[in-house]
């Protein structure tokens, strides 16, 4: 399986709104599996197609990513939405592979109910907390153009900006 380009901030292309995914068909679970091996070969965590310039609303995530001699726990969402929040938020570290070697603090809701297509073409929903809740709020906001960093303060989100760039410079 081809691993995909992860598109990394600022490219324009992270700002693009992602169009819903008609059906799950083959076509649409190969783009499941390379952007799976294409988060396993960045160390992520979850991942939507618009970090690999996909125009479509897909997330692989795995919850295990990274637990050494721990079952993997894939999840494969198609036109993933949040249909309830809990009130009760937490403000957690997050990082993303489109962000390379940075982090921020991010307040979002620690409970969600999802609804979305499977990999088999079900619709799902779900309620779901904790890391998961985290992860496909941060994914679902890459579907929508919206970076964690562009939920930080302004000035905070400058500074990364300005590191990814003198990163991207010092790469000799
Ligand atoms: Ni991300």
């Amino acid at each position: 399986m081809p691993l995909l380009t992860v598109l990394t901030a600022p490219d324009p292309r992270l700002k693009i709104k992602a169009k819903p995914v008609e059906s799950v068909n083959d076509d649409i679970r190969q783009l499941m599996d390379d952007m799976l091996e294409t988060m396993y070969a960045n160390e992520g965590m979850g991942l939507a197609a618009t970090q690999v310039g996909v125009d479509k609303r897909v997330v692989v995530i795995d919850l295990n990513a990274g637990e050494e001699g721990v079952e993997p726990d894939i999840i494969k969402l198609a036109n993933p939405e949040i249909i309830w929040s809990s009130e009760e938020t937490a403000i957690v570290n997050e990082s993303c592979i489109s962000v390379p070697n940075q982090y921020g603090a991010v307040d979002r809701p620690t409970k969600v109910k999802i609804r979305y297509l499977d990999e088999n073409n079900t619709l799902q929903e779900k309620e779901v907390d904790d890391i998961f809740a985290r992860c496909i709020q941060h994914e679902i906001d890459h579907l929508d153009g919206i970076l964690y960093i562009d939920r930080l303060s302004r000035l905070k989100r400058e500074i990364i900006l300005r590191k990814l760039l003198k990163n991207n410079k010092l790469r000799l």
